[in-house]
């Protein structure tokens, strides 16, 4: 991660896509596969892409989107159903076309030191974590994904992450799937046993917080995927903005990804949930 640099930018590309399929993975979330060749090619685990998501319909914004997985000419995009435009995209249907912008942002740094990785995701944090945990499983790195939702049927990726991880731990707050409670509570117990080499997390911000916190008192690096609105997502119009230790960043070209330590998080609240 080069923070205050606009990382990437030199090899964005706007490309015209098209949708390979579009299903529905679990209530309110859905899995868009484009055809994308050239943007498929150069994307990095964590980056995004800035999706112009429907033609012809009043859409003046992208959408940014982390890239789920990319394989070959295809890029997978798993969204949750919150308003117009993700509404419109859970309606494209096979052969509709799109423009995105991409590959966006830093995404995770994975040092060639690695040997032991804890992925920790919440609800569609599990988003940016997929192709993150196929390429460490194929550098050899052993992977341990702590994945948390609200219920079993919100485990996105849960076989993508069994597939690869060599340890795979669940929390469900209904206890409907692997331990109850908040998938916070697997973090401790999994440092201490696995000792990662790194924790990356990606998930509601006060989760984010927790988990860094807890990799920051076992001495691990953490890094952390971060949301924010974005307008342009190619650092100009800074609606985008995180408070670092280094200043103001530009979550499109400074982050998403950020090293935890760097993060002035915005609440000194955890809420009661966490
Ligand atoms: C770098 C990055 C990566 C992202 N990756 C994914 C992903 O992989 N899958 C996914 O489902 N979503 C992802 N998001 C969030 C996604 O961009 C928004 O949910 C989407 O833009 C909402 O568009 P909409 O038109 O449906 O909603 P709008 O009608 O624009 O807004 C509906 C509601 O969603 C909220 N919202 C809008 N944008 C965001 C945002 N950026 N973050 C959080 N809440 C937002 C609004 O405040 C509002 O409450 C990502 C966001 C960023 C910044
Ligand atoms: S989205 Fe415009 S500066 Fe980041």
């Amino acid at each position: 991660m080069t923070c205050g640099s606009d990382g990437g930018l030199e090899r964005m590309l706007l490309e015209r896509v098209t949708v390979l399929g579009n299903e529905r993975v679990t209530e309110g979330v859905g899995l868009v596969v484009l055809e994308a060749p050239r943007v498929a090619r150069g994307v990095r685990p964590g980056q995004f892409v800035h999706l112009r998501i429907a033609e012809g319909r009043d859409f003046i914004l992208r959408r940014p989107f982390s890239v789920h997985r990319a394989s070959g000419e295809r890029l997978e995009i798993l969204y949750q159903v919150l308003g117009v435009g993700t509404r419109a995209l859970s309606l494209a249907e096979r052969g509709e076309e799109m423009d995105l912008i991409g590959p966006l942002g830093h995404g995770w740094e994975m040092p060639d030191t690695l040997s032991h990785a804890l992925l920790v995701c919440g609800g569609l944090g599990s988003a940016p974590m997929g192709m993150l945990a196929i390429e460490l499983a194929e550098k050899g790195v052993a992977v341990t994904v702590a994945q948390g939702a609200s219920t079993a049927g919100r485990l996105v990726a849960r076989e993508l992450f069994a597939d690869v991880a060599r340890r795979h731990e669940i929390a469900t707050d209904d206890g409907s799937a692997g331990e109850r409670g908040f998938v916070t509570a697997l973090v401790e117990p999994l440092v201490a046993q696995d000792r990662p080499d790194i924790v990356y997390v990606c998930g509601p911000e006060p989760m984010e917080r927790i988990v860094a916190a807890q990799a920051a008192t076992a001495g691990v690096p953490c890094q952390v995927s971060l949301e924010r609105l974005m307008g342009c997502g190619i650092g100009a119009c800074l609606s985008c903005v995180v408070s670092t230790v280094h200043g103001q960043k530009r979550a499109c070209v400074d982050g998403p990804v950020f090293n935890a330590e760097e993060v002035l998080w915005a609440s000194a609240e955890i809420p009661p949930k966490y």
